[in-house]
């Protein structure tokens, strides 16, 4: 990506009069591209950027036009000018930097996977919480018309019920080491997972109620990750069924040799009416419908940058008091399938998402004092989750 500059919206805002004044932390590609669409946005400017890294904190504060920048987050993160933080560093990491900015008012957009553990994301949503402050999660893809386009059209319908998702993710081992790091980013299961199994619950309308995995480290034996003391499972089959009686899978592998990339193809919604390939690109997304009788039919497309409508969408979010439309109840609930399809792995059986009966109780009691939106979203996922298990219908 170009990182000589970055244009700034039209608006004549400076970084003192910009109603949002960002600080970003973690200058590789997600802060980078974090960066510029906050620029582009009329009411914000990216005031601070920080990484470990010198030469990277210099290099996105140069496209900035910034004249410093810092290694410390807490230096950064912790101006007074700052109201609003994109969280852009290693997974692990995402938790602490979130609590230590929502202790301090500021408003969070972290990326995804929320965190590596069920702990460090409800210290995310407690901290926002009870500082009154937003916490968005990087999903991009429900902030594409044709993801609400797609959810609608199942909803009527057009595909018939029961449906069965598909998604196959296979590459060649990850340049950047950490994602194979079971510490650092987790593996593909956490790390491409979570886009999926939040984006099952958003298209199947419906909770996650049981989930099954195998899995595999085929990258385990090569000397380019020898260095990482736990290496992630890299390869998996993922099997998620739905309180809707919709299963989801997701099929992966980011342990193949250097060289072995197999051709990409669209996620497939299969149904009793045919079969919708699904295409999530930066800057296309459309959904084509194959129905009887082998006719295509182009059920929605979108030529927008996900990026820019997720950050104009959280910034929307602040500026009017409105709940993130990915916040931290969906990024905790997708986090819990991947977390769950990694235990599934382990133990060889598969994980019903029960959990969520004690989540219930966390919930009611660090929001004693009052729901708000978010809040009560997650209440009710929890609630629903709860019921389902009594009653037993699944
Ligand atoms: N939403 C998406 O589509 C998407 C795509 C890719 C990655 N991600 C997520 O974004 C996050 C970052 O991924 P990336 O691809 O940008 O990685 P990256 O390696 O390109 O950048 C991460 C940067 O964080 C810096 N860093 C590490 N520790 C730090 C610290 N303590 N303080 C400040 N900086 C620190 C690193 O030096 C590096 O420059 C990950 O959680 C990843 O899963 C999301």
């Amino acid at each position: 990506m170009n990182t000589d500059s970055f244009s700034t919206s039209a608006s004549t805002l400076t970084s003192t009069s910009a109603p949002l004044r960002v600080c970003v932390v973690g200058c590789g590609m997600m802060g980078t591209i974090h960066a510029q669409r906050w620029n582009a946005l009329p009411d914000a400017r990216v005031v601070a950027v920080v990484d470990i890294k010198p030469d990277r904190a210099e290099r996105l504060a140069n496209a900035c036009g910034l004249d410093r920048w810092y290694t410390d987050y807490r230096e950064a993160v912790g101006r007074d000018d700052v109201n609003v933080v994109s969280v852009c560093i290693p997974t692990y990491l995402h938790s602490e930097v979130t609590v230590f900015a929502a202790e301090r008012g500021k408003h969070v957009l972290a990326e995804k996977p929320m965190a590596l553990t069920l702990d460090g994301a409800d210290a995310m949503i407690e901290a926002a919480a009870r500082n009154r402050v937003k916490l968005g999660i990087g999903f991009m893809r429900p902030y594409s018309p044709v993801q609400e386009q797609v959810r609608a059209w199942l909803a009527a319908g057009n595909l018939g019920r029961p449906l069965a998702y598909h998604s196959l993710d296979a590459r060649e081992l990850r340049p950047k080491r950490e994602m194979h790091d079971a510490n650092a980013n987790g593996g593909p299961v956490i790390d491409m997972g979570v886009h999926l199994f939040d984006g099952w619950a958003r298209l199947f309308d419906a909770e996650p109620v049981e989930v099954f995995a195998a899995g595999h480290k085929l990258a385990a034996g090569r000397p380019e990750i020898s260095h990482i003391a736990e290496v992630a499972i890299d390869t998996a089959t993922v099997v998620v069924r739905y309180a809707s009686g919709d299963t989801g899978t997701f099929v992966c592998s980011w342990g193949l040799p250097p060289g072995v990339v197999p051709p990409g193809g669209p996620d497939i919604v299969f149904g009793p009416r045919g079969a919708l390939h699904l295409t999530y690109s930066m800057t296309h997304q459309e959904a084509r419908w194959l129905r009887e009788g082998g006719m295509w039919e182009t059920i929605a497309t979108c030529d927008e940058d996900m990026y820019q409508a997720e950050i104009a969408s959280f910034a929307r979010c602040i500026i009017e008091d409105q709940p993130p439309v990915a916040g931290g109840a969906a990024g905790r609930a997708a986090l819990h399938v991947a977390l769950a399809a990694v235990e599934s792995v382990r133990t060889g059986k598969s994980v019903c998402l029960a959990g969520d009966r004690q989540l219930l109780g966390q919930i009611n009691e660090a929001c004693a004092d009052g729901l708000d939106e978010e809040e009560r979203t997650l209440l009710h996922y929890a609630s629903h989750a709860a019921c389902q298990l009594v009653e037993g219908d699944w």
